[in-house]
Order: C-alpha cells, then sequence, then structure tokens
C-alpha cells in the first residue's frame, strides 16, 4: 500500500513542511526567517509570529509541488519537541487541526531523533546505514555522538557539557562582526582562508563529551589581544580567523567520533543536524572514512539544516510501528529523549 504523509516543522527559526510518498520525499518547502538577522540570534517571540504567517503558504507550496490536495494526506506528522515553545505550538497546532479536520492519524515526532532518521529517506544515501551506527549530531543546540541501534532504540553516548557546536560558530561569528546564523558565513569565509593561521588551543575533556565554551573566550581574548596592536584585525583577517576557527570546531568533533568508532568497534558513520551541512567537517570525515575503511553517510543540505522532510519519515516509521499520538499531546520545549 502507498503511504502519504504530511510533515511539518517549527522548532526553531524555519516553517517547513513536506509531503512523503512511501520513503521518497515529493516536496520539502522550507520558510527561513531573515527577520531575527538584526537581533543577532533567534528573538523567540518572533519566531512565533514568522510560523504564525508561513506555515500554511508553506504547506500550501508542499502541496503544489509534490502535486497532491489535503485530501490525499493519509497522516499527519508534526514537530513535538524539543526546540522554543511558542514555535513548536504553531506546528503542533496546526498539526492537531489538520487531523481533527481529516480525521486521519496525528504523529509526535522528537526532532533530535528526525534529523538521524533523515538518512532514510530514499535520496539521502546511495545506500540507507544499517544498524547499528554511529550519528555525529551537530546544531544549534545539540552535539550528541549517538549510537543507532534501531530506529527506535538511539543511546547519546557523547554530548557537549556547555555550547553545542553550531551555537560556537554562531557565537564566534557574531564576534567577528558577522550576522546571524554565522554558521554558514564562516564556513563560506574559510574557503578563502588560511586554517594553520591562527592555533587555538582544545578542551580537555574526558571520554566522548564535547566543550565549546573555552574555545569561544579564547577566541575572545586572542581578537582582544590582536587589537590593541591593528584596530582592524577582525575585518581584516576574517578569512584566516574563520578557516582556522572552523578547523578547531572541526578538530574537536573528529578526535571523538574516532574516539567512539575505536571505542563502539562501530564503522559506519553518520552526520546529521544544520552543522554537518559544513563543508571542512563534511570533507574531514569522508577522507578520515576513506582512510580507515569506515561507511560514512552525509545526507544532502536539504536534510541536513531543520526541514519537514525528516519529520515525515520519521513520522512514517513511527506509523509503522503503530506509535501514533492523539489530541491530548502537547509541544515540549525540553522533549526527553
Ligand atoms: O539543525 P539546525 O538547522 O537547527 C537546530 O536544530 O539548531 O542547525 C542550525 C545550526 C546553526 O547554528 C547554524 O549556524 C549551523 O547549524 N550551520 C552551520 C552551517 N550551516 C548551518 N554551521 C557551520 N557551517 C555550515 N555550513
Ligand atoms: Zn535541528
Amino acid at each position: 500500500m502507498n503511504t502519504l504523509i504530511l510533515g511539518i516543522e517549527s522548532s526553531c527559526d524555519d516553517t517547513s513542511a513536506a509531503v512523503l510518498l512511501n520513503n521518497k520525499i515529493l516536496s520539502n518547502v522550507t520558510a527561513g526567517q531573515a527577520i531575527h538577522e538584526q537581533y543577532g540570534g533567534v528573538v523567540p517571540e518572533l519566531a512565533s509570529r514568522a510560523h504564525q504567517e508561513n506555515i500554511v503558504p508553506v504547506v500550501v507550496a508542499a502541496f503544489k509541488q509534490a502535486n497532491v490536495t489535503v485530501a490525499d494526506i493519509q497522516a499527519i506528522a508534526y514537530t513535538q519537541g524539543p526546540g522554543l515553545m511558542g514555535s513548536l505550538v504553531v506546528g503542533t497546532s496546526f498539526a492537531k487541526a489538520f487531523a481533527l479536520a481529516r480525521n486521519i492519524p496525528l504523529i509526535p515526532v522528537n526532532h533530535m531523533k528526525a534529523h538521524i532518521l533523515a538518512h532514510f529517506i530514499e535520496d539521502a544515501n546511495p545506500q540507507a546505514p544499517t544498524f547499528p551506527f554511529l550519528c555525529l549530531t551537530v546544531s544549534g543546540g545539540h552535539t550528541q555522538i549517538v549510537k543507532v541501534n534501531s530506529a527506535f532504540d538511539m543511546e547519546i553516548i557523547g554530548k557537549t557539557i556547555d555550547d553545542a557546536a553550531g551555537e560556537a560558530f554562531d557565537k564566534i561569528a557574531k564576534m567577528l562582526g558577522l550576522p546571524y546564523p554565522g554558521g554558514p558565513l564562516v564556513d563560506k569565509l574559510a574557503k578563502e582562508g588560511d586554517e594553520n593561521k591562527f592555533k587555538f588551543a582544545k578542551p580537555r575533556i574526558p571520554a566522548l563529551d564535547f566543550s565549546f565554551s573555552g574555545l569561544k573566550t579564547s577566541v575572545l581574548y586572542f581578537l582582544q589581544k590582536m587589537e590593541k596592536e591593528n584596530p582592524n584585525f577582525r575585518t581584516e583577517e576574517v578569512k584566516d580567523l574563520c578557516a582556522s576557527i572552523q578547523k578547531t570546531i572541526v578538530d574537536i568533533l573528529i578526535e571523538k567520533i574516532e574516539l567512539a568508532v575505536k571505542q563502539t568497534g562501530i564503522k559506519q558513520v553518520a552526520l546529521a543536524g544544520g552543522v554537518s551541512a559544513n563543508s571542512g567537517l563534511r570533507e574531514r570525515l569522508q577522507d578520515l572514512g576513506q582512510k580507515k575503511s569506515w561507511k560514512i553517510y552525509i545526507p544532502p543540505l536539504s536534510y541536513c539544516t531543520d526541514n519537514a522532510a525528516m519529520i515525515a519519515i520519521t513520522g512514517k516509521m513511527l506509523w509503522e510501528e503503530g506509535k501514533i499520538g492523539s489530541q491530548a499531546d502537547s509541544a515540549s520545549a525540553r522533549l526527553e529523549w
């Protein structure tokens, strides 16, 4: 039997809707929110308002692109959490109303698990990963190494003890005078810079955990010191700074992934979350995989940053297991793993 599912994502500052036919994405439409740029970070109240404005047009666009109508949709999956409450409520309310009006199953999805399960979308990888695999999940709010035993048995074996990797990119980018979100811009500027120009100390955190707040502070002190000699240091050296900072963040991530493979013996490594869009990280992991004969899974950019396609595929997998929700479910900013 063919299944047609609508996925809805609204956990942070992207409003996204996707139509999934079996494991194939027919459309994956996302409206970003430029409004936050001028504030240097996501303003929750403004995000919530923008979701309200965007949700219906985004869904309509997703239907149009997929060439389906409201009546064709057999189930709706939505991000229940974790995320910003005011943002989550918009997607959750839309999904509940849609399910009620159409009398179809309503499937709550964990955003972080969905980042991982995006790997099972038909065109995410030439071949889907097999279990167990390791997933480095790196986003604006999370940095985790997850041992994925099955679609519904995922174990966090390492995590950040302070800032997330994306947060580090964004906060350091802000220090360099770059607009929010800084991650993609650091990546772009790094391509033209010398990654060995400046050296930043790496944290010594035991086992598989991460820390990024020390790097943020050492970059700040370094900039302050250099600006005493050259007040234009930040702007003049921005490319080499971006390249060197990106290299340090990628070094920290790669070091722990190597350790995770060593500890678990699992040689299949996947990337997930917004920071997996980073070209430096993608390249380094591919190279390392080739050198060590690991299997590496890196989805296309559209399935890395926040998107509804990952919500739809996770919803489908949950539905197949009979794990559906009800109108009694509510959005949860700190949804449990
Ligand atoms: O997963 P995501 O879209 O949203 C969250 O759930 O947080 O991740 C967003 C994060 C932001 O911190 C953004 O700066 C970062 O991913 N990001 C990048 C790149 N593209 C997005 N960081 C580094 N390089 C990139 N190319
Ligand atoms: Zn995310």
